[in-house]
């Protein structure tokens, strides 16, 4: 069995960005107008602090206005329904995020439910997760477009397509399966109570694996030629002290069986942020009755 083809995610992002950049020239050149986005962390989570920095050194890269808020660990949740409020009134600013998670005592339905539906970047808002469910889908989740965009690049029409997601969370399972279905696919999602997950699993055309266990998802689990996407960024540790990171997926085991997967770094990481920066020029061309550019064709 030869290895799989990898999907490589580094190179589609990069040119997503360039297409972004180049709508953003035109949002400036042709209506005047620069995209702001707006990026809140609460905290000093580590992880979160990585994330935000690339997404803030990125909006900029690409042209467009970056506002970052930092609040402290110990903010009350009024305080960042406050900031919320101000930055929804802003009209420099076109794109909203709240890094998650959030500490302990802010709840995050609550805070996400408070940013402008036409300024929720994330898609994680009431509004934007029910008009995907209801096939409508306007500003949708970034890591699930992002699994979406590597896909079509990969295997073109998805239509009928058997797809088992492992993982339900509403960043990524819930979003990825609504979107493929949008595609015809049969999709499947499965989590920690599923029966026979390895059973289930091998059935599959697709897999997209984002459960956030290192390396779960076994070599033997996959269909031989089936395509695997890898949403899993977990950090273990390495040989000599040192730590590296791994998807969901065990890759040297699926490498050999799989027809395509994502590697982990450098799969679907990259994309996530691309696609931040897609909808943050969605965002503001809707804000101003202005169509949006097809950012998503570039890439397939
Ligand atoms: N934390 C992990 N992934 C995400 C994401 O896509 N958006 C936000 N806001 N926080 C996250």
């Amino acid at each position: 069995m030869s290895k799989a083809r990898l999907i490589d995610g580094k190179t589609f992002a990069a040119r997503l960005r360039r297409t972004v950049a180049d709508a953003v020239t035109w949002l400036g050149t042709e209506h005047n107008l620069v995209p702001g986005l707006a990026v809140v962390l609460v905290g000093d989570d580590p992880a979160s602090q990585i994330y935000t920095r690339n997404k803030i050194k990125q909006t900029a890269d690409v042209g467009m206005a970056s506002l970052h808020e930092r609040l402290p660990a110990d903010t009350c949740q009024i305080e960042v329904l406050n900031k919320i409020a101000i930055l929804n009134e802003d009209r420099s600013v076109n794109g909203i995020l709240v890094q998650l998670p959030l500490p302990d005592q802010i709840h995050p339905d609550t805070v996400i439910d408070q940013i402008d539906p036409a300024k929720d970047v994330d898609g994680f808002h009431l509004l934007n997760a029910g008009k995907l469910v209801t096939g409508r889908p306007d500003l949708t989740p970034c890591t699930p477009q992002g699994c979406l965009l590597l896909l079509k690049e990969t295997l073109g029409d998805l239509e009928g397509a058997e797809v088992v997601i492992v993982g339900r969370s509403n960043i990524v399972g819930k979003p990825v399966a609504q979107l493929l279905l949008q595609e015809n696919c049969t999709v499947t999602v499965a989590h920690s109570r599923t029966r026979n997950l390895a059973e289930l699993c091998r059935r599959s055309d697709i897999l997209v694996a984002a459960v956030g266990r290192p390396e779960m998802i076994r070599g033997t689990w996959i269909k031989p030629g089936a395509t695997v996407i890898d949403v899993g960024i977990n950090r273990i540790a390495g040989s000599n002290n040192t730590t590296r990171l791994v998807g969901d997926v065990s890759f040297d085991e699926a490498v050999e069986i799989a027809g395509a997967i994502t590697p982990v770094p450098g799969g679907v990481g990259p994309m996530t942020i691309a696609c931040l920066l897609a909808n943050c020029v969605r965002a503001t061309c809707y804000q101003h009755g202005l169509p949006a550019p097809d950012l998503s064709s570039s890439v397939a």
